[in-house]
This record gives C-alpha cells, sequence and structure tokens, in this order.
C-alpha cells in the first residue's frame, strides 16, 4: 500500500501535556508538526531545544498557527479555561481540531465548538483518550455481547498524588473548572460509555482536608470526594478521587503514580479490573458458575505497550483517519466531551451546595 502523506499539524499550547504527546504524536507515523504557539516564552524555548522539532515554525500568537494554509489540523493543549477561544477559531480556519479534555469550563461553550465543528464540516476529537482503552474496549465489547447482562452498578476508584507544579492553574477553580472537572471528565465518560444511558442526577460529597497551599499558592478546590451518579436506565455509577494518596511504594516500584481500579457489576455477573493503574487484566465471573475468567491483556495480542494500551496511540490513529476521511465520526466526539463536561459541572455544584443536582438543571 503506498504510505499516506503526513498530516501537517499545528500545537498550540506547549506545557506539560504537550510535551507528553508531542513524541506520541511524532512516533505515530501520520501527523508533521509543523508550528507550535504558545504564549509563554520558556515553552517556546523548550521547543526550540527538542531536536525532534527542528524546523517548526514557532509562535506566540496561536492565530498565526492558524494562518498556515497547509496545516489541516491543530492540537489545542492550552489549559481548558482557553479550549474555546481557540477551537472556535481553529473551525472559522477550516482545520480540523483535537481538543484536550475537558473540553471546555460550561456547556454552552462546548455548545459553540460543536457547531463551530458542524459549520466547518471537520473532526472534532476530544482528547478523552480512554474510549481508545484496549481494556476498557475490551470489557465494553463483552457488556455489548450480552452474556453478563445490563450493568447495573459501576464504580471506579483513583487514589493519586496531587496536581504538579506545572499545574498551578488547576487549584483554581475559575481556571480548571475543579477537580472532578479536570481529573475525573474522564471517568465520568466511562460510565456514560459502559451504561450506554443519559445521566439524570448527581450526588457527590467531597472536602479540601489536606491540600490548603499546594506549591505556596491557595487551592479552592476539592482534594478528595465520592460522586454517585443515577442513570436513566436504572445504572447507578460511584467514584471515588483522592489526591493525597502519598502511594511511595508505587513510586518506589516504578509501578506508577496513580491507583486506578474499576468494576462493573451487570444482571448476569460482574468484571473488574485487576491490579493498579487500570489492571493489566480483567477478571470476569458469571452469576451461574463458581469460576472466574481471567482475560490478561498481554496475551489478548492487541497492546504492544501501555501507551497503546492507555489508548493514547488508537486517539491518534482515530484522529488521523478522521481528519482524512471528512465522514468519518470520532468516538471521543464533542458530544461525549460535552455530557462529561455537564455531569462535572453537577458534581462540583452538589458538592458545594450538599444535595442532589439534576443533569437537566446544568443543561439548561
Ligand atoms: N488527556 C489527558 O489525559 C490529559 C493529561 C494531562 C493534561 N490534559 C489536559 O491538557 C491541557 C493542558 O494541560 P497541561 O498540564 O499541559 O498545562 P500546562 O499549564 O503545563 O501547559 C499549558 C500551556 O498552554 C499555554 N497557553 C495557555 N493559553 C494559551 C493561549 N491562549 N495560546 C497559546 N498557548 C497558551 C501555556 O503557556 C502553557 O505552556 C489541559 O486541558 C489538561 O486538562 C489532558
Amino acid at each position: 500500500m503506498p504510505e499516506l502523506e503526513k498530516i501537517k499539524i499545528g500545537i498550540i499550547g506547549y506545557g506539560f501535556r504537550a510535551r507528553g504527546i508531542v513524541p506520541d504524536i511524532l512516533a505515530n507515523g501520520s501527523y508533521q508538526v509543523t508550528a507550535i504557539a504558545d504564549i509563554n516564552d520558556e515553552a517556546l524555548e523548550q521547543a526550540k531545544g527538542n531536536s525532534e522539532l527542528q524546523g517548526v515554525q514557532l509562535y506566540k500568537d496561536y492565530k498565526k498557527v492558524l494562518q498556515i494554509d497547509d496545516i489541516e489540523a491543530v492540537f489545542v493543549i492550552t489549559p481548558q479555561f482557553a479550549h474555546r477561544d481557540i477551537v472556535v477559531d481553529a473551525f472559522s480556519a477550516g482545520k480540523a481540531v483535537y481538543c484536550e479534555k475537558p473540553m471546555a469550563l460550561t456547556v454552552e461553550h462546548c455548545d459553540e465548538m460543536i457547531e463551530a465543528s458542524e459549520n466547518a464540516s471537520k473532526a472534532l476529537m476530544i482528547g478523552q483518550q480512554m474510549r481508545y482503552h484496549a481494556y476498557l474496549i475490551k470489557m465494553k465489547s463483552m457488556i455489548d455481547a450480552g452474556g453478563i447482562g445490563r450493568p447495573v452498578m459501576l464504580w471506579l476508584n483513583e487514589f493519586r498524588n496531587p496536581f504538579p507544579e506545572t499545574m498551578l492553574w488547576a487549584f483554581d477553580k475559575s481556571k480548571s473548572g475543579g477537580l472532578l472537572m479536570d481529573k475525573n471528565c474522564h471517568h465520568f465518560d466511562i460510565f456514560n460509555w459502559f451504561t450506554d444511558s443519559e445521566p439524570v442526577q448527581v450526588f457527590a460529597s467531597g472536602g479540601s482536608d489536606v491540600i490548603h497551599e499546594p506549591f505556596g499558592i491557595k487551592s479552592n478546590i476539592l482534594d478528595n470526594a465520592w460522586v454517585i451518579i443515577d442513570y436513566e436506565n436504572g445504572a447507578r455509577a460511584m467514584l471515588g478521587i483522592c489526591m493525597f494518596a502519598g502511594l511511595a511504594h508505587l513510586y518506589e516500584s516504578g509501578v506508577g503514580t496513580h491507583m486506578r481500579e474499576m468494576g462493573v457489576m451487570c444482571e448476569k455477573g460482574m468484571m473488574r479490573t485487576e491490579g493498579f493503574d487500570l489492571g493489566r487484566n480483567i477478571e470476569v465471573r458469571y452469576s451461574h458458575n463458581r469460576n472466574s475468567t481471567l482475560y490478561r491483556m498481554e496475551t489478548e495480542g492487541n497492546i504492544p505497550d501501555p501507551y497503546n494500551g492507555e489508548g493514547g496511540h488508537g486517539i491518534l490513529m482515530r484522529f488521523a483517519q478522521c481528519v482524512r476521511d471528512g465522514t468519518a465520526k470520532p468516538e471521543a466526539s464533542g458530544q461525549i466531551g460535552r455530557m462529561a463536561v455537564a455531569i462535572a459541572l453537577a458534581a462540583e455544584k452538589s458538592a458545594e451546595e450538599k444535595r442532589i443536582v439534576k443533569i437537566s438543571e446544568v443543561l439548561s
């Protein structure tokens, strides 16, 4: 098969996340980075010093990147408070857009971004790479196969270390949308995906109990919470998040800095991830027998490395397809990004007002 021409891309925002994802973008083989914009001189210096990015045009003003005709797509990797304006401008300039999660800070902004994408007939992919996570795709395919019945109770716990010093803006709710917005939009989306139903109401209990003045600044976001979501089809999901779990043994063993695990209780059985960081294996048990099946993902043949297993590779492959074929629709679409934002807004409101919040309250 003839090799496809690389898609010329611009990167807007060259901070912590961009510096992590750019090596994946370069390794992917579908993209050529043509230009980078960042308002911060130090970030541009970092890009200049990256030997893999030699010859890439560097700008402070993202609009300069949007003016480059042969750039087909842009990756918007700024903090979420800046997503709406840049994304809407990018579509006006006729570019396809990969926008990091969370999509935006309000449902209205999400709607404007979706409308701009539709008007431009260009793809909008939200960086919710969990939709391309090999373990989660396996779990979802077992649910869809039907043998285990409808998901009734779902849970996901993430116990981890605080946001790093590079993300000081995240400790300011007016910029990040709060902890449940920044961190857990991924997880709310997994619940939406697995239940295949509409969220109806949310109750969250959270607090700022331990992380008060990180890196010498005042934090006004939660540092721990439980969140319960009721779905239209009767399913209920529960999320636990803690940002002050030391997990020193994980650093020492090199396993990682997160502990994330999840499970789904279905009508005729259950499945759960085994181990840390959403696990390397999925354990499945059916109610009618006492045996469990362990799906060892390494031997399922589709995960050459953790980066692929995390969905990072799949989302970049899929975005390239969507840019090349205007009719292909991203799974991590503007609509799924919007619904994750809606749950996060309802959960933050619920924790603040100490009451159940209907999703309709944040959608209207
Ligand atoms: N998908 C994931 O799993 C994942 C992981 C980490 C972060 N993120 C998301 O990525 C985004 C960026 O996070 P980060 O940790 O890299 O933040 P960061 O602060 O380290 O980097 C953001 C960069 O954007 C630049 N910037 C801000 N406004 C700009 C503008 N108007 N034009 C050009 N550049 C601008 C800043 O100067 C900074 O260099 C956030 O939305 C975050 O939630 C996603």
